[in-house]
């Protein structure tokens, strides 16, 4: 099927935004079939490919933050601390070939190529809510497919309570590596059962084309109820684990990053609040609005934490 052709989840929610998109695609050379190395001013793009997906579940119906917004204002400390960094530093950075190690307790360890870990899945578009702990906001059209259904092919086995994962560590391809912002390689985790749930996503794309570098290419991780630093980008390393893994925020700064770092109104930042977050591309001016608990997913996920004291476990 020619993938041009068909419409998309974000089409329908929002006509207008999807034709800002293809102006915006348009000026930058990049409207759908062209998907080749494009001139911004000063700046060359990385080339980012057209994929074939269908719509998948739980997608939001809120508008989706344009092209620009998701491409240009990132968290990934490899390439710089600065929101453009990524942006700027990551171009060149390339994605390919790319293997995942995957060891621990499991069936299954061994080195799998990008082509073995995609090639099974059916890519599904899916708009999520995305909240960063920082107090902002964006709606992302997100291509990929469930993180369990991969984590399922190297079978666990009942010791596996955890898993952990490792973005790639190599400073002469990552810039930001060569400056301890943060313990390097970054690191995150996830209970086997979040990692299991349905709405987490194994991330290869975005707006229907491949994650560009800045966004964390080749593949990420997209957990929507919990704050944006879970979702660790370029993944090289899914390891099975017993206990609960060290993870890269709450080894910075323990007292303000837990493990667990899902959406939570009610349990502020040591230095600021979480009850409100401002949305991008929403205009300067515009009211902040209220942060609803797990970012809107509770009903999906609350059940998860039956028990746990969210005040304590943040
Ligand atoms: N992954 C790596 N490897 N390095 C990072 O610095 N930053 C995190 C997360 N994943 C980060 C990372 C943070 S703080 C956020 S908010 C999200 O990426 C933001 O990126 P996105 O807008 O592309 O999702």
């Amino acid at each position: 099927m020619n993938s041009s052709s068909k419409i998309r989840s974000w089409e329908i929610t929002s006509e207008s935004n999807y034709l800002n998109r293809r102006q915006f695609l348009q000026a930058a050379g990049l409207a759908a079939g062209a998907g080749a190395a494009a001139a911004l001013p000063g700046r060359a793009l990385a080339a980012v490919r057209e994929l074939d997906t269908v719509p998948g579940p739980y997608s939001t119906d809120e508008a989706p933050n344009s092209w620009e917004d998701i491409t240009t204002y990132n968290n990934f400390y490899e390439f710089g601390t600065g929101k453009e960094d990524p942006y700027r530093n990551a171009q060149d950075f390339q994605p390919r070939p790319w293997s995942v190690k995957v060891s621990g307790e499991c069936e299954k360890p061994g080195n799998y190529d990008y082509e073995d870990i995609v090639g099974p899945y059916t890519l599904e578009d899916r708009v999520y809510r995305h909240r960063c702990v920082e107090a902002w906001s964006m709606v992302v059209p997100w291509v990929g497919f469930p993180l369990g259904d991969l984590l399922k092919r190297f079978e666990p086995n009942s010791d596996a309570k955890y898993v952990r994962f490792k973005t790639l560590y190599d400073p002469q391809r990552m810039p930001g590596q060569r400056r301890a912002v943060l313990r390097w390689p970054y690191v995150e985790g996830l209970t086997i059962a979040e990692a299991m749930h349905p709405l987490t996503l194994m991330a290869v794309g975005v707006y229907g084309k491949e994650l560009p570098n800045q966004n964390g290419a080749p593949l990420r991780l997209v957990i929507p109820w919990k704050y944006g630093f879970k979702g660790i980008k370029s993944i090289v390393e899914i390891e099975f684990a017993r206990r609960q893994p060290d993870t890269s925020w709450e080894m910075a700064a323990p007292h303000e990053y837990g493990f667990y770092a899902n959406v939570n109104p009610e349990v502020d930042h040591p230095r600021w609040s979480q009850a409100r977050e401002r949305r991008i591309g929403a205009g300067l001016f515009a009211e902040k609005q209220a942060t609803l608990m797990f970012n809107g997913y509770a009903e999906q996920v609350a059940s998860l934490y039956s028990g746990l004291d969210l005040r304590k476990n943040y």
